[in-house]
């Protein structure tokens, strides 16, 4: 074993569901990275999601807040509970969270991992990053319901876009493709959504300039969806609102094997950042051992590489990838699983 030279100091809250047993894989897999690469992990476990508020009433309050910005990370499982109205912990917690901690970049890559089977019979061919939005848009919480329960009942709910959230994301999306030497398409429906999509373009027309090795494109929704299953190589870097973001990214990770094999990063860069899985708390399997650990897993290589551990980060991710056929027909368990990536990754 290497010798312990640097530390980091991680929040974890593994939430609801199978959020726990993801989790639990997640923390074995870092420990194996942390041991072979020689760094230490000291974690705070945070019991936050439907068991707390059902005992306390409370989600996330302003001290749960204010302790967990003192981490460099927060690890998060899942969000969401059937005996909780839908709505409550996802809005009261999760999304929350990412608003409080302004985490503007909300990283979805999809990757079809060897091994894994798809739908799809090209879909070697993608491995697309979607930058979503993640503070604004349908999300803002805006709107009203008036003469709820009548014939008159009308809803409104408000996209919000402002010039400096817009602008810091489509940035985000130009550094990350120059940095790979990647292309980005901006996804919108601008052809309808002529104001809040106006801005995208806007920002992608000013900020473009300063990136001229970055090749552009742009797709509305419907076509990015359909481009996506028919031609999936046309996609790299993706950058899109917040709602679009969000089933952009399901449908990518339906091309490339399942949600659960799929890891996000909530940032905000330089600030402390949340990381998830992209799949949600699957309460039906719950506690049978069938979640898959993989989409836990990649998200913690997102952290360690926000942390700065990108030996560890490329680590985890070459052990994911040497036994993800293994798992991938579902017949190991979520410890099984995790415990064959630990070793990988030892
Ligand atoms: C996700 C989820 C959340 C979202 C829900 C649980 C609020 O679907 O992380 O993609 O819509 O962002
Ligand atoms: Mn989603």
């Amino acid at each position: 074993m290497a010798e312990v030279v640097r530390s980091h100091n991680l929040a974890v809250v593994p939430g609801d569901g199978i959020g726990p047993e993801v989790i639990e894989g997640a923390l074995m897999a870092l420990d194996a990275v942390a041991d072979a690469e020689g760094f230490a992990l000291e974690v705070t476990n945070y019991e936050l999601g439907a068991n707390r508020y059902l005992n306390t009433g409370e989600i996330l309050t302003d001290d749960d807040l204010a302790r967990l910005h003192e981490h460099e990370a927060v690890l998060l499982g899942a969000v969401g509970d059937p005996r909780v109205p839908p709505g409550i912990l996802e809005k009261g917690l999760l999304l929350r969270l990412r608003r409080e901690l302004d985490l503007y970049v909300n990283l979805r890559p999809s990757r079809l991992l060897s091994g894994v089977s798809s739908v799809l019979n090209n879909a070697d061919q993608l491995d697309v990053t979607i930058v979503r939005e993640n503070t604004e848009g349908l999300y803002c919480g805006r709107g009203e319901s008036e003469n709820p329960g009548t014939e008159l009942e009308i809803s409104t709910e408000v996209s919000l876009n402002t010039w400096p959230s817009i602008s810091r994301i489509v940035r985000y999306g130009f550094e990350l493709a120059a940095a790979r030497k990647q292309s980005l398409t901006l996804v919108h429906k601008t052809n309808v959504l002529e104001r809040a999509g106006g801005l995208y373009l806007r920002a992608m027309k000013e900020i473009g300039p300063e990136f001229p090795g970055v090749e552009t494109a742009y797709q509305h929704i419907d076509a990015a969806c359909l481009l996506m299953v028919t031609q999936p190589k046309r996609f790299q870097v993706v950058v899109t609102d917040n709602l679009f973001g969000d089933i952009l990214s399901d449908l990518a990770a339906g091309l490339v094997g399942g949600i659960g094999f799929v890891g996000s990063a909530n940032m905000h860069p330089g600030k402390v950042s949340m990381f998830e899985p992209v799949h949600g708390s699957a309460p039906d399997i719950a506690g049978t051992g069938l979640a898959n650990p993989i989409g836990a897993i990649l998200s913690a290589a997102m952290m360690l590489q926000h942390l700065g551990e990108d030996a560890g980060a490329e680590r985890l991710e070459r052990a994911v990838e040497a036994v993800a056929g293994k798992i991938a027909p579902d017949h190991l368990s979520t410890r099984e699983a995790s415990e064959l990536i630990a070793e990988a990754a030892s």
